[in-house]
């Protein structure tokens, strides 16, 4: 199913525990609104799943979800988990080639695709993510460089069914790095990358794949960038690990 967008999803990187995500939902839902007028998804460690599915029991529509996975659905793969596993755990979205998975522990374009399209095989919503490092950026190659991501997940056999994809445009020179893109700069890429999606997709089928923004997002530049052309949502680190500010961001939608 198509997610309601804006999209507001917190990936917690390696970040709060189980009692501390326990925590952090006590002080988030009393702030979120009756109805929320988008979706609104955490992205905990694997080991703190259980804790935010139990902490949000009272709001099934909070959606949790893994921020990676082995594209295997089981087997002998010490350390690893898979979709049916996430999605068995209460998981209902994941992220896959996040640029710190590509940069710290070598994912490749494809290992990305793969993921993403074993999360899919699973019922889970797939975010892809995608972005250029600062050099490719300076070189000018930054939308070469996006769209040979995202050409990975067509792969063979196609595209997932684009209502259970989403793509999140990372640059990588702005995560973590208080540098954002600017909502001008961010909707030029995004209007690329739905361009693209064109390519990928059947008649209007690229339109539903919601395509969110990621780097540095704070409650103060949060709104700008919402409200910048085919941004259809925020994919956030940093400020996603206090109630108060990821609160402040769910509430602008
Ligand atoms: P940041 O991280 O908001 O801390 O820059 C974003 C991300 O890596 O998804």
């Amino acid at each position: 199913m198509t997610l309601p967008t804006p999209i507001i999803a917190g990936n917690w990187k390696l970040n709060h525990g189980p009692r501390a995500t326990a925590a952090f939902f006590s002080s988030l839902i009393p702030r979120l609104p009756d109805t929320l007028a988008g979706t609104v998804a955490i992205f905990p460690p694997s080991l703190s799943l259980a804790a935010a599915r139990d902490a949000a029991a009272t709001r099934p529509e909070i959606l949790i979800g893994v921020q990676n996975l082995y594209w295997e659905p089981h087997g002998a793969y010490t350390g690893e988990i898979s979709a049916p596993l996430a999605a068995d755990a209460g998981a209902t979205i994941a992220l896959a080639g996040h640029s710190e998975r590509r940069q710290l522990f070598g994912e490749t374009d494809r290992d990305a695709a793969r993921k993403a399209h074993a999360a899919v095989a699973a019922g889970l919503t797939a975010i892809l993510c995608v972005g250029e490092t600062s050099d490719e950026r300076d070189a000018g190659t930054a939308f070469t460089v996006v769209e040979r991501q995202l050409l990975a997940i067509a792969g063979d056999d196609g595209p997932p069914p684009a209502e259970f994809l989403a793509i999140a445009y990372e640059p990588v020179w702005a995560i973590g790095t208080g540098r954002t893109a600017s909502p001008d700069d961010a909707a030029m890429m995004h209007e690329r990358i739905r361009e693209f999606l064109g390519t990928l997709y059947e008649e209007n089928a690229s339109s539903r794949v919601p395509i969110l923004y990621g780097g540095s997002v704070k409650p103060e530049n949060a709104g700008d960038l919402l409200a910048a052309s085919c941004v259809d949502g925020l994919l956030i680190g940093g400020a996603s690990l206090d109630p108060d500010s990821f609160g402040a961001i769910c509430e602008l939608t």
